[in-house]
């Protein structure tokens, strides 16, 4: 019998609820009954977006809504500042290359931290940037950056504040409007517990003022257009949505409700810390830092003498447990554990026995139980 554990950043388990939901006979996009659900999925998002501002939705995956916010916000040839430690910060840079912007790229090697005295420091340098891109979790690395930090510099300015919450929304906390974040882009298959195939943008009023001033060319992620749709007492959206997705989205905006944001952060926190302090257990070592903020991936150092890939497969093939390899530069040297979603301590408990055992059978010394016990321990402590 091969039961699966699917414990990847992205795409993530689905609860049974959002799955059934979204099984259902399709509704029509041009009724009262499809504008009445997305109206309550519009509210549900506002609810995990921390935020007043319209949420738009796309049928794409999270990309989609980054290339969004460039070509919304930007126009040929505007400065932009791009905070890059990981293989999304480069997705800004592929995405500002790619509609011919002329970026300034504040680099930190794989696994570093965004400084935001850097981000002051190069917005006093040039107050000439239109917008300011950074990721809040950057996946590729477990690193969870201070976007609190980082939006107070930047309301100071001129410029805007986006942020990159594809895995990061509903694990890490984000407060886009106390944090002063003008455009939070978010995608449906992480910590929302859904398959793949929507994204999110949210976009503030500062970000607004420069949409209608920007020329890039946009047609099917025009905002204007998507956010014309959402004008009660009728919201639709522009084009043909993904209507099972948007179904199963209200259903797991039901779920995130009602476990409440409080309660949602804590579970991520406690499965971070059970993660971290179980692999330490074990001998291995981190590479995304030891800070409570990891609460979306863990990322780990694939140990000497043993080979990334045979490990994952074996954790796969043999205990039907699915980790994540290394992105980027970081292929073949560490594996990651993704927790952001549809997780509990039981997908951390079965995650690390499935590691230790792999570990084991590859002939690394391994104590059998004991990051398992430390991760229990950290669950006991946390009132799981
Ligand atoms: C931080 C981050 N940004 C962007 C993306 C890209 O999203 P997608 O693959 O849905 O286009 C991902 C997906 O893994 C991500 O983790």
């Amino acid at each position: 019998m091969h039961k699966r554990f699917l414990m990847t950043p992205g795409p993530t388990q689905i609860p049974p609820e959002v799955l059934l939901a979204s099984a259902q006979p399709i509704i029509h996009h041009r009724t009262a009954e499809y504008s009445e659900l997305f109206a309550r999925v519009n509210e549900g998002l506002k609810y995990i977006f921390q935020t007043q501002n319209d949420v738009l939705c796309f049928s794409s995956s999270g990309t989609g809504a980054m290339e969004s916010a460039v070509v919304n916000l930007c126009s040929a040839g505007d400065k932009v500042l791009i905070c890059s430690s990981g293989k999304f910060g480069e997705r800004w840079q592929q995405l500002a290359e790619a509609f011919g912007l002329e970026s300034t790229v504040l680099a930190y090697d794989y696994g570093g931290k965004v400084n935001p005295d850097d981000v002051a420091a190069a917005l006093k340098d040039d107050p000439g940037y239109k917008a300011v891109f950074v990721t809040h979790s950057e996946t590729s690395t477990g690193v969870v950056n201070d976007i609190e930090a980082i939006g107070a510099i930047v309301a100071g300015h001129d410029a805007v504040l986006v942020s990159d919450s594809v895995s990061g929304m509903g694990s890490a906390e984000i407060r886009t409007d106390a944090w002063g974040v003008d455009v939070v882009v978010a995608g449906s298959q992480k910590a929302l517990m859904l398959p793949p195939g929507m994204a999110f943008a949210s976009v503030s009023d500062k970000a607004w003022a420069l949409v209608e001033k920007s020329t890039l060319p946009r047609y099917y992620f025009d905002w204007a257009k998507a956010r014309k749709g959402l004008k009660q007492p009728k919201p639709t959206t522009a084009y043909t949505p993904a209507v099972s997705l948007t179904v199963a989205l209200d259903a797991a905006l039901g779920m995130i409700r009602e476990e409440g944001l409080k309660e949602l952060f804590r579970r991520h926190r406690t499965m971070g810390r059970a993660a971290r302090e179980a692999v330490k257990a074990l001998g291995l070592e981190l590479f995304s830092p030891d800070d409570e903020r990891c609460s979306s991936v863990t990322a780990v150092k694939v140990p000497e003498g043993i080979e990334d890939a045979e490990l994952r497969s074996l954790m796969l093939d043999r205990y039907g447990v699915q980790l994540a390899g290394g992105q980027g530069s970081m292929k073949g040297n560490i594996f990651r554990i993704g927790h952001c979603g549809y997780y509990n301590f039981s997908d951390i408990i079965v995650t690390i026995t499935a590691l230790e055992l792999a570990l084991n059978q590859l002939g690394y010394e391994v104590e059998i139980g004991r990051g398992v016990s430390r991760a229990e321990a950290v669950f006991a402590e946390e009132g799981s």
